[in-house]
């Protein structure tokens, strides 16, 4: 408590902070910190239960907002070459900076690359509307990103804001919905590229072009409380898509899109996602794999509580015939259903393109996946689906307390081709008698 008697003491020292303060916008800045993080110490000493210390030493960090460098948010100005402006200073200030969007206004971009590395940590602050651009002329240079942060260390994403890809002109060119336009990619409305050490929290991303969010190339991250959303019909529009990227953490998010709630593709390890809300959409997928005879390396996934409500697929694993390489380690349980067809389904055929896939022997293997407590209903009579590949059967599957039904309490059935198979507790619906091989019981696989 500070007494009356501290009041003098307080007041100059208040006094001397103030002067700091200007000292420390004039001047760069390595003393100006140290004698902030002196002041705290009286602080602690002083004022035990004062947050005012506190937020005084704040003034270290700078805050770059796009509106003071000329960005107006109405909707129709084109607001790029404030952001990137902003993002300059921001990402070459020495002390913690904040590039802020505002809220309550509309901030209409084309295509803009953020590049670090940066000096210090630093937040993006979205707390108003980032509205993707339709002139596609302008995505010319760089089609499948629209906003990209590459290369950023000790970043933080937040903000309560939205990020808006405008997606309807880039659905209405896909092939997958005019049958007569050649297929290309649209791009990714929000990409991380390389970046580490990074925390995306509390963001509506919506409309995206394609994919909503890629982590591509990213380490250490933590994703939650991501509100993704998107037309059921629009075309491949991924809420979450994770490739070549390690120790992620995707955690507390609601995603209902025209695709895959989650995407985990090759290179990618140690991946957890907890608390999933999913739908509209095709569902958790791992894959596809093993595309154009490709390798393909996916380890360590646990997909630990989610509830998927009339998805085109539950949890799905997928991949094309002729690739290599393996996915290991994964385990999907404490999960929900509700009206999904293809609640749990493997893939190994699969084929995304309109001409048929031709058969090749080699795949990419899938050893060790845990199915645990999965729950609820399935709207088509196949429930389990194990379409696994005759050369490279499906090792280390395990089904463990599963119990898929119908609506109509019809009764279900699993498919299961090439599968190596054990059952643990009540498992409904099993596998055809004479379909499986069974083996030593697996222990569940779990990543800490
Ligand atoms: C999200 O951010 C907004 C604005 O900062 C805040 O009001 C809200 O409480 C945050 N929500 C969560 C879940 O953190
Ligand atoms: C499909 O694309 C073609 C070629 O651009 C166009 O002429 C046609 O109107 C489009 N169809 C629809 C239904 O949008
Ligand atoms: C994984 O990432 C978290 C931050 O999200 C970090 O605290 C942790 O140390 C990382 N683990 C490893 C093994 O690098
Ligand atoms: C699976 O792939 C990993 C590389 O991610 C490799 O080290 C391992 O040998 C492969 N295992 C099998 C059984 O093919
Ligand atoms: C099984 O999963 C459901 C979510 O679908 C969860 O509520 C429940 O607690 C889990 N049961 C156990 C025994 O973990
Ligand atoms: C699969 O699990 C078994 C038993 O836990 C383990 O010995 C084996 O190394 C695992 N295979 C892969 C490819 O991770
Ligand atoms: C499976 O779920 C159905 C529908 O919820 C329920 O009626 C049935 O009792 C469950 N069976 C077991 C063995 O838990």
């Amino acid at each position: 408590m500070a007494s009356q008697r501290c009041i003098p003491f307080f007041l100059s020292l208040l006094l001397i902070l103030v002067l700091l303060c200007i000292a420390c916008t004039s001047q760069e800045l390595g003393f100006c910190r140290a004698y902030i993080g002196y002041i705290k110490t009286v602080k602690d000493f002083m004022f035990q239960d004062s947050d005012l210390f506190t937020d005084l030493a704040l003034v270290s960090t700078k805050t770059f907002d796009v509106d003071s460098f000329g960005a107006k948010g109405d909707g129709k100005k084109d607001d790029t070459k404030a952001f990137k402006k902003a993002w300059t200073e921001a990402c070459s200030s020495t002390t913690t900076a904040v590039f802020n969007v505002a809220k309550n206004k509309k901030y209409l971009v084309t295509p803009i690359r953020f590049k670090g590395p940066c000096k210090a940590s630093l937040t993006m602050q979205i707390s108003g509307t980032i509205l993707a651009s339709t002139q596609q002329s302008k995505y010319k240079k760089d089609e499948r990103h629209w906003l990209r942060v590459d290369k950023v260390e000790n970043l933080l994403i937040e903000g309560g804001g939205v990020i808006d890809g405008n997606g309807d002109i880039w659905w209405s060119n896909s092939c997958k919905v005019n049958k007569t336009l050649p297929c290309k990619d649209a791009p990714t409305a929000l990409t991380l590229y390389k970046c580490k050490t990074l925390m995306v929290n509390n963001l509506t991303i919506q409309n995206a072009q394609q994919i909503h969010v890629s982590f591509d190339n990213c380490e250490n991250v933590q994703v939650s409380n991501l509100q993704v959303t998107s037309p059921k019909d629009s075309p491949n529009t991924d809420g979450i898509h994770v490739t070549h990227s390690q120790n992620i953490t995707i955690s507390s998010c609601v995603i209902g899109t025209g695709d895959d709630c989650i995407s985990i593709v090759s290179g990618s390890k140690k991946i957890q996602a907890r608390g999933i809300t999913c739908g509209p959409g095709h569902g958790i997928s791992i894959g596809s794999l093993g595309s154009k005879n490709s390798e393909a390396h996916v380890s360590d996934v646990i997909i630990d509580g989610a509830e998927l409500t009339k998805t085109s697929n539950g949890v799905r694993i997928k991949t094309w015939q002729g690739g290599s390489g393996n996915a290991s380690q994964i385990t999907f349980q404490n999960i929900n259903m509700k009206d999904v067809k293809n609640p749990i389904i493997i893939d190994q055929n699969y084929c995304d393109q309109s001409k048929s896939c031709k058969e090749q022997d080699s795949a990419v293997e899938i050893i060790n996946v845990t199915y645990q407590n999965i729950t609820g209903s399935s709207a088509d009579k196949d429930a389990i689906t194990f379409d696994c590949s005759k050369h490279h059967p499906c090792q280390g599957i395990v089904l463990q307390d599963i119990n898929l039904t119908r609506e109509n309490n019809d009764g279900t059935k699993a498919i299961c081709n090439n599968v190596e198979l054990t059952y643990v507790g009540t498992v409904i619906p099993r596998c055809p008698k004479d379909t499986i091989h069974d083996q030593p019981i697996f222990r569940t696989y779990s990543y800490h």
